[in-house]
């Protein structure tokens, strides 16, 4: 058993973060990325939204894991390597590791997740309950640096898993990008293990980004406390509403904040004075919920192709297994 911990950060951060902020707040309507949500208090916000009874799609993706990871793992050819986009805590993928040592073919786990001091932490808890097992973690941006992600797979079969449904932030655009990226880094006998949320009764949708106790409210402002700390901002989070509305054409959550009352927004980093009229809607992210036949959709054209795909019994929430097409 041994750990090995890589960090790929790029040095200016900061600065791209100012460009992408700047470029955000200069767009008709409004936008920021979801990426800036997730400081300690927003991830620690979004640990309480998924103990939310509203919010359904961690349980469900737990219970698919719970319940079915002996044939994900069968399915996918019993990997050798499990390859964890934005691993955190691993919680739920312990499940998979678990089938893997079963199954008698695990040897190595490689967690990627921006945050290097959960890594660490990973790293360590993992190797302590597996034993033999080989940790190789990656911290970095896997948007920007998936290409650092070991692609030996002598040792066996490997299995990239992304779960928690976090691809549903990306514009059907990107989203393509990033399976394309997904597929270039797999070999013949590899696969992809991708969470989904699925499309459902709307009411159940909006309630879910939309709870009567606030939480997401609270998580969603969260971004207006980052972009004052971090980019010397006035934003009154209490001037602004959390709005979060199914759009039935693009199949997405659509979540923003509401400018409550005309204002005008200082950000002294950026040398920066934004406008913001009476009922002006920002958008902060999207959350896209998808079909079978549209998640197989996605996959075509990038060099995937849906092999397996495994369900809730409720319907709600999905995990497919996609290999070379
Ligand atoms: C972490 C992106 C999967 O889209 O459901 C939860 C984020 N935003 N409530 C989601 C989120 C508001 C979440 N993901």
């Amino acid at each position: 058993m041994t750990i090995a911990i890589d960090v790929h950060l790029p040095a200016d951060q900061a600065a791209a973060m100012e460009v992408d902020v700047r470029e955000g707040l200069a767009a008709t309507p409004k936008e920021l990325s979801p990426k800036y949500f997730y400081d300690e208090r927003g991830s620690r916000l979004f640990e309480d939204i998924t103990e939310l009874e509203e919010y359904y799609p961690t349980r469900r993706e737990r219970q698919i894991l719970e319940e079915r990871s002996a044939e994900i793992v069968a399915a996918a050819g019993n990997p050798a390597t499990l390859i964890e986009l934005g691993s955190g805590s691993a919680s739920k993928t312990r499940h998979l590791l678990d089938a893997m040592r079963d199954a008698g073919s695990l040897l190595t786990y490689v967690p990627v997740d921006i945050s290097e001091e959960i890594t660490r932490e990973t790293a360590s808890a993992l190797v302590e309950e597996y034993p033999g097992l080989d940790v190789h973690g990656l911290v970095c941006d896997f948007e920007a640096h998936l290409e650092r992600t070991p692609t030996t797979s002598e040792a066996g079969p490997r299995l990239i898993a992304f779960l928690g449904g976090t691809i549903g932030n990306l514009y059907p655009d990107e989203r393509a990008a990033f399976l394309c990226r997904i597929a270039s880094l797999l070999d013949v006998g590899d696969h992809l293990l991708l969470g989904t949320d699925l499309v459902k009764d709307t009411g159940r949708l909006e309630l879910a980004y939309d709870d009567p106790a606030g939480v997401t409210a609270e998580f969603n402002k969260n971004v207006l406390s980052v972009l004052n700390r971090e980019l010397g901002g006035d934003f009154d989070p209490d001037a602004f509403a959390h709005v979060a509305r199914w759009d039935a054409v693009h199949e997405w959550i659509d979540i923003g904040l509401r400018s409550l009352s005309a204002q005008d927004v200082h950000l002294a980093d950026l040398d920066l004075t934004v406008h913001f009229d009476a009922g002006e809607l920002m958008r902060t992210e999207i959350s896209t919920k998808f079909t079978r036949p549209r998640l197989e959709e996605s996959y075509a054209g990038t060099g995937l192709a849906m092999a397996h795909w495994f369900i809730d019994p409720a319907e709600d929430y999905a995990l497919s297994l996609a290999r070379l097409a």
